[in-house]
């Protein structure tokens, strides 16, 4: 059984003590203290309850220093205004919010034509939670197309299987395992370091449900060549007659290369990509809580995974997980669309994969490192440590040093094959300053000085080395 309860990341920590308030918050009155883990027997004042939970959340360290997530920590004042005006919209109320419906509608069609889907009005797509949604619907439509093709044709549809990369993010790992299908990962190496279509003809057989390529992955930033892969499954198919789909997870990259390598072919340009996910909230650059997914044609979404909601004597389709979610994430997507425009787009990523090359740059040139990648692709790279045994600290030490000055930078080891090289990730963002980035790296050298000198900060616990999930 998985383990539901969050534990706390204090042990010294008694979990049934009260919370004790400052004198300052006190009035007559009002309780003095809440119990940890049970619902306060009396009311508060408004003042005290939001005083506590914003001096709480202050522990939390500042989100523009965190350089471990993809996801958006940065948006004008208009956007700030929209998301006070609209934050008691639910997306799910396309009757009670038709306008909001259409502003979601009029996204993904967005992003449809942004892709190069062949026909941008014959697509269907829609807006989710995040990525890992996007990702297990694009995975079900995967699954039951298998199905269907094979009840066609009177044969089993038992044991389905979908090929990945050993890198790929733990969303996919959970599709497998919740719907059912069998994982065929295809390790990463130093000769392969991501999925390439090399040897894929050894994973594909009968109940493959597709491959699914990444466009930035969450590990290094790198992407995957999916026009290559394509090619190895057209080789497969002339040889085997298996005809099968991709699925692009494009979860930073959807918004990358459309604008900074719009020559590479990885898109609905490929007649075997059927489907793509983005999340808004990394380079779509909107605040956590959006994800999108486009097919390309309707019929790559089996009709029967689509339930339909009338409105304005229309019917719009939806899919989606879950039910209630908040509307505002699509109406700040549409405002950033309005607001930049391709070239605004082009401009915030140019400068915001600048930022990352100037880092990777700096840091690339200090004696201790050695670069894993220099944001070539999205604006992530990720170092290592160019002789582990000589330093006589590790990157994890690097991160507890720079954890103290604010920075959150992850140390972590690669996935399966890799596993034994430890590297570190910066993933830039919008709003992430060259101004900025020269702090940065001035609090790097300082660390690595510090470190040279003998000053550790002591061990990484497993904790640390797990924390790296986005
Ligand atoms: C390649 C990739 N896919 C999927 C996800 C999951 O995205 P989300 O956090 O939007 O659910 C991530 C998150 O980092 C990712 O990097």
């Amino acid at each position: 059984m998985p383990h539901l309860t969050p534990r706390s990341h204090d042990t010294t920590h008694e979990t049934t003590q009260d919370i004790e308030i400052d004198p300052v918050f006190v009035r007559p009155g009002e309780s003095t203290s809440f119990p940890r883990h049970k619902l306060p027997a009396g009311e508060s004042l408004p003042e005290t309850a939001y005083q506590l939970v914003h001096d709480e959340a202050m522990l939390d360290g500042n989100a523009r220093m965190n350089l471990a997530t993809f996801v958006g920590t940065w948006m004008d004042d208009h956007a700030q205004r929209l998301l006070t005006e609209a934050a008691d919209k639910n997306m799910i109320d396309k009757d009670e919010y038709p306008a909001t419906a259409e502003i979601e509608e009029r996204c993904w069609r967005m992003l449809a034509d942004l892709w190069n889907a062949p026909h941008p009005t014959g697509s269907i797509g829609a807006s989710t939670i995040g990525s890992s949604e996007a990702a297990m619907l694009g995975g079900l439509a995967l699954k039951r197309r298998w199905q269907h093709r094979r009840q066609e044709q009177g044969l089993s549809t038992k044991n389905p299987n979908l090929i990945l990369s050993s890198a790929v993010q733990v969303c996919w790992e959970k599709f497998c395992n919740y719907f059912e299908v069998e994982p065929r990962y295809v390790p990463v190496n130093e000769g392969h370091p991501v999925l390439d279509g090399d040897d894929l003809s050894g994973y594909v057989d009968e109940n493959t449900i597709g491959v699914v390529a990444i466009m930035g992955v969450t590990y290094t930033g790198s992407y995957e060549p999916v026009e290559a892969i394509s090619e190895a499954l057209d080789r497969i198919q002339e040889a085997t007659g298996f005809d099968v789909p991709i699925h692009v997870d494009a979860a930073s990259g959807g918004m990358i290369a459309p604008f900074l390598q719009p020559d590479l072919v990885w898109d609905f340009r490929l007649p075997r990509v059927k489907s793509i996910n983005v999340s808004g909230h990394k380079y779509g650059l909107v605040y956590p809580g959006l994800g999108w997914i486009v097919w390309r044609e309707e019929e790559d979404l089996p009709e029967e995974l689509v339930f339909r909601v009338s409105y304005l004597g229309g019917s719009t389709p939806t899919f989606a997980l879950n039910f209630s979610r908040p509307g505002t994430q699509v109406l700040l997507q549409y405002y950033v669309f309005l607001r930049l425009g391709f070239d605004g787009f082009k401009r915030v990523q140019q400068n915001t994969i600048d930022v990352a090359r100037f880092l990777a740059e700096h840091i690339g040139k200090m004696p201790e490192f050695t670069l894993w990648n220099r944001a070539e692709d999205i604006p992530v790279f990720a170092w290592r440590l160019r002789d582990p045994q000589a330093t006589g600290w590790s990157l994890y030490d690097l991160s507890d040093q720079l954890r103290m000055r604010g920075w959150q930078v992850p140390a972590y080891p690669l996935p399966a094959d890799l596993e034994h090289i430890t590297v570190q990730r910066i993933v830039v963002r919008n709003g992430f300053s060259r101004d900025l980035a020269s702090f940065l790296i001035r609090d790097i050298r300082k660390a690595v000085k510090d470190l040279n000198a003998g000053l550790r900060t002591g061990h990484v616990s497993e904790e640390q080395s797990a924390g790296f999930h986005h």
